[in-house]
């Protein structure tokens, strides 16, 4: 299965857990990703706590579905020590594309919330978890079991695409 042409964002999931061995995998495809400088700022706070996630669930007026999710991954990267800090962000959605291909790869489903670069989803995240000061929160993926599922949309469109020759 090519996940690249597969993954699509899955916002309902069965009741069940999913395995540890599972999760590990993901991070590892996660923390796969290439960084600036190789700085690899991330760190990955894994919720399965359901007061927690149904916290979580309400930190944008678009997360509300995660509450429904056994796993919710919270990306985050170090404020301090980076060689690039400026490409932290970028570093970490690389990391998050990486997250949501091995978990399509592995027949799971999941999607991405915005959190960052919005202060304030930001900070209620940071709350939430009681994270450390110097860290900042990048994102939320909300993973598990699929109990949806329908054809990834084609957005190829060679209009697109300029050669220069
Ligand atoms: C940076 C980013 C932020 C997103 N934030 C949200 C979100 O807050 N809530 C949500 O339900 N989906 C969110 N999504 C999922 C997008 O809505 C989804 O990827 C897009 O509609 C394309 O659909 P597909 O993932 O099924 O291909 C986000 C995706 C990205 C890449």
């Amino acid at each position: 299965m090519d996940s690249i042409f597969h993954r699509i964002s899955v916002r309902k999931y069965e009741v069940k857990m999913v395995e540890k061995e599972k999760i590990l995998q993901i991070l590892k495809a996660g923390m796969q990703a290439p960084s600036a400088c190789n700085q690899q700022p991330w760190e990955f706070y894994v919720v399965t706590d359901r007061e927690k996630i149904r916290e979580l669930s309400g930190v944008s007026p678009y997360s509300g579905c995660a509450a429904g999710a056994p796993v919710v991954i919270v990306p985050v990267y170090r404020k301090h020590g980076l060689i690039a800090p400026e490409y932290a962000q970028i570093d970490l959605s690389i990391a998050q594309e990486n997250i949501w291909l091995e978990t399509d790869a592995l027949g799971l489903g999941g999607v991405w919330f915005g959190i960052a670069p919005d202060r304030k989803r930001m900070d209620a995240v940071h709350q939430v978890l009681d994270l450390p000061e110097d860290v900042e929160v990048f994102s939320m993926f909300a993973l598990g079991y699929p109990a949806e599922s329908r054809p990834q949309q084609n957005r190829y469109d060679e209009s697109r695409i300029h050669f220069v020759e």
